[in-house]
């Protein structure tokens, strides 16, 4: 506990200087090293008062599940991003190391948090590499045969990554990790939201959720790290305390550029403002047709300029400005939250249910009815809707929805390990597959019924159940035999 006071500075000369130039001589000289002064003592407190305040309301969402000793033992700590959580403990653990990591973790990866391991991996005297579980193909659920406890002895921290909206099983990570006094660090922004009632593993030392734009609480920006009360928990948040001390706040024109940079992003995901369709059909109209919706959407998405989730340091290696936690606030105290995982129960029940079941399990294969029991009893929010193309044929996916208007997105979140030791790698298959559909709550139920029989019409179009059936007993296997169609945008 006992988090150090990090204060933001005015800037040289800010306010007063302003007006000092607005106003010239009229100013009575005295005021101006007067206002410096107030702003000097008002700023810090206000920043300080309102960091303790978002904490608090961190910790009171995370006592409901975890409970009052747990919460109260544990340091919470909200950042600018969870990339500035993971930057930190990554950093300390590769210090710790003499430069060399090892992660075990799934073979699923998130893509920005790769992109950032790649970078370092590029420093001098870095070394990452991965021990990765795979995933079972026709479920998606952990391959928990595959998983070596020697191999994983060896590694150096266990990140448990949870996918597609749902909490993902991974306890055997959980209790080798702990067993073999490893870190167990546990990526919660796709378990569901803050606002699930999955808190976290009780094995797991660090746990983190984001506040980011698309993400539940919605803040355009922000990370949520529980640290527990456990050696490691402790280290790593002593060690990502001292170097969170060492970055800038972020700057207003930051704030501004950014919330410029993720409102772009929301109306292109959101198709605010109709701004996917201009986008599309005028994008289309000029190239007089030649250029289809499939093509052109990567090449938007391959621009990582307008990308969200920046994985410049420059962007993340930051502390929140005052701005941004009165965006936290916000966001941390909005209450419709459950109306919206009640609704997205009733509009999912609804999807599923116009949907024969041998075409679900193809078009989306975690969504078990165990899963969706799970889903539903954890009452998370999740942040988008994902199809899933079973013979590997993406673009066939893309091009029916586009022909059936609907505004869908190549994956961008899920990356495979390039360097990769695993030999049938399923991790790969199911980033190269992956397709977002609208989030389910922007639909109403004529249009879920719509979407509904637009993806059965696909499968019957590919002809997917009669291949499943026909392929015998890997028929998964089988039908997924060719490679990705597209290059990956990541
Ligand atoms: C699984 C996962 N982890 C981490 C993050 C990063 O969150 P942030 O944008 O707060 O850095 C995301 C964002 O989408 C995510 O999906």
């Amino acid at each position: 506990m006992g988090m150090d006071r990090i204060h933001p500075q005015p800037r040289e000369g800010g306010l007063s200087r302003h007006l000092q130039q607005s106003l010239g001589d009229d100013l009575p000289p005295f005021w101006i090293p007067a206002l410096r002064r107030c702003s000097q003592l008002l700023v810090p407190h206000f920043y300080d008062s309102l960091k303790t305040e978002v904490e608090d309301t961190f910790r009171d969402i995370l006592r409901e599940s975890l409970g009052d000793e747990t919460v109260s033992a544990g340091n919470a700590m909200v950042t600018h991003s969870c990339r500035t959580i993971f930057d930190c403990f990554i950093r300390t653990l590769l210090a710790r190391n003499g430069g060399t990591l090892r992660i075990c973790t799934n073979s699923v990866h998130f893509g920005s948090f790769y992109r950032i391991l790649k970078a370092m991996n590029l420093e001098d005297g870095v070394d990452i590499d991965f021990y990765e579980i795979d995933l079972q193909l026709d479920d998606w659920s952990l391959s928990t045969d595959s998983v070596s406890a020697s191999t994983l002895k060896s590694c150096d921290v266990v990140l448990c990554m949870h996918l597609f909206g749902v909490p993902l099983d991974q306890t055997v990570l959980f209790e080798l990790g702990h067993k073999f006094g490893i870190p167990v660090v546990e990526d919660c922004v796709q378990s569901g939201s803050l606002y699930s009632h999955y808190k976290g593993h009780p094995l797991s030392d660090v746990c983190f959720w984001s506040g980011g734009l698309d993400k539940t609480p919605s803040c355009f920006g922000g990370g949520f790290g529980f640290f527990k009360a456990t050696k490691h928990g402790d280290d790593l948040y002593q060690s990502t305390l001292s170097m969170l001390s060492s970055f800038d706040v972020d700057s207003w024109s930051d704030r501004f550029q950014s919330l410029l940079n993720q409102l772009l992003h929301l109306m292109l995901a959101k198709n605010y403002c109709f701004s996917l369709n201009l986008v599309g059909y005028v994008g289309a109209a000029v190239m007089r047709q030649q250029v289809k919706w499939s093509e052109l959407q990567l090449s938007v998405r391959r621009n990582k300029a307008i990308a969200p989730f920046q994985h410049r340091k420059s962007v993340y290696l930051r502390r929140p400005s005052i701005y941004q936690f009165l965006s936290i606030r916000h966001g941390l105290n909005k209450t419709v939250y459950s109306k919206y995982a009640a609704e997205e129960i009733a509009k999912r029940d609804l999807l599923l249910k116009c949907i024969p079941t041998e075409c679900r399990s193809l078009l989306f294969p975690w969504m078990t009815p165990k899963v969706v029991a799970a889903m539903r009893a954890n009452e998370g929010i999740s942040e988008f809707l994902w199809v899933f193309a079973a013979n590997g044929d993406r673009k066939a996916l893309l091009d029916h929805l586009d022909e059936s208007r609907w505004i869908s997105m190549i994956n961008t979140t899920w990356v495979h390990n390039e360097g990769t030791a695993l030999e049938d790698n399923v991790g790969r298959k199911i980033c190269d597959g992956l397709t977002y559909l609208p989030n389910l709550c922007q639909l109403d139920e004529r249009q879920i019924r719509k979407l509904a029989d637009d993806l059965v019409q696909y499968a019957k179009d590919q002809e997917l159940v009669e291949l499943a059936r026909c392929s015998g007993p890997d028929g998964r296997h089988d039908i997924m035999a060719r490679d990705g169609d597209e290059d990956d945008a990541n």
